[in-house]
């Protein structure tokens, strides 16, 4: 990691599970991006999406939690732990930030209802929310070794999955020659949303390669849904 010029007054980071490639930032990674933004005097946002559902590799410390200084605010989501019309989320701010969030929250007028909050409080506190996530933790463990393991045996020529520990999505990296707009529009066509990875990429070449959410099938629908990838790219192959 160097320092980029100029240097930033905001620094946006998913270290638990990089939006799009599910990579987690490793240990000397966080501290070098802390040294950065203390240099540069910057705020931290660590945004730790998916943060949750880590697979393999050990537990990483939040960014927050290695942070002397009171730069980083760690926001976390509700949308993957229970689901994502739920609308809720959450911010742990520098002591010094609380105020003027709350001050531009009521300014905004984006207040999340106190009911549903008062709902998913009790549902924490009562431990429905740790039990949930141990058992959804099993349940995508499962779904992803699956999934890999149908992708690997299926696409094998074609698709490499990255190696990723975290997150409820995959990205798999096409052959080359293989577009990857052409083929998320021929799976689009089976009723398979599947994102081009090309579309992430803004200063340097695009990689071509497919991001791939496995944690909302079952086997069957896994199988069949590989299937239809298949066919996809069977398509755009010619
Ligand atoms: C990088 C990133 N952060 C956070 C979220 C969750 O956002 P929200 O809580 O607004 O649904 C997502 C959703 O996909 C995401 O891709």
């Amino acid at each position: 990691l160097e320092p980029p010029a100029p240097l930033p007054h905001l620094i946006y980071v998913t270290p638990a599970c990089q939006h799009p490639l599910g990579t987690t930032m490793r240990m000397e990674e966080r501290l070098r991006l802390l040294d950065i933004a203390e240099t540069a005097n910057s705020w931290v946002i660590e945004d730790d999406f998916d943060g949750e559902y880590r697979f393999q590799g050990r537990p990483v410390p939040a960014i927050q939690s290695m942070d002397r200084s009171g730069r980083v605010i760690y926001v976390g989501t509700f949308a993957k732990l229970l689901f994502p019309a739920l609308r809720l989320g959450f911010m742990v701010l520098p002591p010094e930030l609380a105020g003027r969030i709350v001050n531009a929250l009521s300014t905004t007028g984006q207040f999340a209802p106190l009911l549903l909050q008062a709902a998913l409080a009790d549902f924490i506190t009562e431990g429905h929310m740790s039990r949930h996530l141990k058992r959804m933790r099993r349940i995508y463990a499962q779904r992803r070794q699956l999934f890999r393991d149908i992708v690997t045996e299926r696409l094998r020529d074609e698709i490499t999955l990255s190696p990723a520990e975290a997150g409820i999505q995959v990205v798999g990296y096409l052959r080359d020659g293989i577009d990857d707009i052409k083929v998320s529009q021929a799976a689009a066509k089976r009723a398979i949303n599947v994102s081009p990875l090309s579309k992430y990429f803004q200063n340097t070449a695009p990689t071509q390669g497919l991001v791939l959410g496995y944690a909302a099938c079952d086997a069957a629908q896994t199988r069949d849904g590989v299937e239809r990838l298949v066919a996809a790219i069977g398509e755009v192959l010619g």
